[in-house]
C-alpha cells in the first residue's frame, strides 16, 4: 500500500511543479544584439566591476574577449584584469569554494555559460529584481530566485528597491486601458510591487535597464563566443556566393548558346 502512495505522489510531481510554475515571476523581455560592440565591452566593464569579486568566467580567455571585442590589449589589462592575471590567463577568481559557502550559504557558479542555462530573459529579470528584505541574513531578496544568497551588488546603481504598492495601468486581455476622453492611462493600486525608491541609485531607471542589458549581452557572447565569428564568416560566405554567381551565369549562358 505504502509502495503504491509514494508512486503516485512520484506521479503526481510534475503536476505539483507545473501547479507552482503559474505563480512565477513573469520574466520581462530582452532583446539583445550580439553584435553590438559597445554594448558588450560596457557589460564586461560591468562584469569585471562588480561580479569577478565573486564569480569566474574560466572557460573565457581575456585576450579571447579583448580580440572579440575590439578591446586592445593594454587597455584590457589597465582596466578589466584587477588580480596579477596576464592577457592569456582564464577568467579566474581568487574567492575559494569554502569560503563562499560560509559567507553566502552558496558557492557563486561560473558564468560562462549562464546565459545558455537560464536564458537571457531570465538573466536581465534576474539582475533587475533584487529588492530590500531585512529578514535574509544579507539583507536582499530576489523575485525570480527566491532567498538567493547573492546579495544586492548592483544597489548602488539600481537605488534601494523595495517591495510596496504602487499605482499600475489596468490591463484587459492583452490591451492597456486608457481614459477614453482624455487619453490617460487608468490605473489602480496594487500591492507587492517593486519600487526603486527616488534618488538612491547612481543611474535612472531607464539607465540602470540599459546597463543591465549590456551586462546579459556580454554574457550571452560569453556563453557562445563562436556566434560572433559565425556571423561574419556567414556574410563572406554569402557575397562569396553572390559573387561566384555571376560566372556561374556567365558560363552558363556560354554553354547553352549554340543550343536551340
Ligand atoms: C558578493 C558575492 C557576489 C557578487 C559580487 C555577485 N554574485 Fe552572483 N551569486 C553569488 C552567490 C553566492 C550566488 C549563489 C546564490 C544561491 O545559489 O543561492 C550567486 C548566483 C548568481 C546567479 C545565479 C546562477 C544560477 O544559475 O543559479 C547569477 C546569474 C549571478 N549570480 C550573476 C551575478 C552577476 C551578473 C553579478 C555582477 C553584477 C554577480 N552575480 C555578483 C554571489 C555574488
Amino acid at each position: 500500500m505504502k509502495k503504491h502512495f509514494a508512486a503516485l505522489i512520484i506521479a503526481l510531481l510534475p503536476g505539483l511543479a507545473f501547479a507552482a510554475g503559474g505563480l512565477e515571476y513573469p520574466l520581462d523581455k530582452v532583446e539583445i544584439d550580439l553584435t553590438d560592440k559597445a554594448a558588450m565591452q560596457d557589460g564586461a566593464r560591468t562584469f569585471a566591476n562588480y561580479c569577478m569579486g565573486c564569480h569566474s568566467a574560466k572557460f573565457q580567455r581575456y585576450e579571447r574577449v579583448a580580440d572579440d571585442l575590439g578591446v586592445p590589449h593594454e587597455l584590457m589589462l589597465d582596466n578589466l584584469i584587477f588580480n596579477d592575471a596576464k592577457i592569456g590567463d582564464h577568467m579566474k577568481i581568487g574567492m575559494q569554494p569554502d569560503d563562499a559557502k560560509a559567507w553566502f550559504g552558496a558557492v557563486p557558479p561560473d558564468l560562462t555559460l549562464v546565459a545558455r542555462v537560464r536564458g537571457t530573459d531570465w538573466l536581465y529579470t534576474y539582475l533587475r529584481t533584487f529588492y530590500d528584505d531585512p529578514s535574509r541574513p544579507l539583507g536582499a531578496n530576489n523575485k525570480v530566485f527566491p532567498n538567493v544568497g547573492m546579495p544586492n551588488v548592483l544597489v548602488g546603481l539600481q537605488g534601494k528597491q523595495v517591495i510596496g504598492c504602487k499605482q499600475v495601468q489596468v490591463v484587459e486581455g492583452d490591451k492597456k486601458q486608457f481614459d477614453p476622453l482624455t487619453g490617460t492611462p487608468i490605473t489602480h493600486e496594487a500591492c507587492d510591487q517593486l519600487a526603486v525608491e527616488p534618488k538612491t541609485g547612481a543611474l535612472s531607471e531607464e539607465e540602470f535597464d540599459t546597463k543591465i542589458k549590456n551586462l546579459v549581452t556580454f554574457l550571452a557572447y560569453s556563453a557562445n563566443p563562436v556566434k560572433l565569428e559565425s556571423q561574419r564568416i556567414g556574410t563572406y560566405v554569402l557575397l562569396y556566393l553572390a559573387f561566384f554567381f555571376v560566372f556561374a551565369y556567365l558560363l552558363k549562358r556560354e554553354y547553352w548558346k549554340d543550343v536551340h
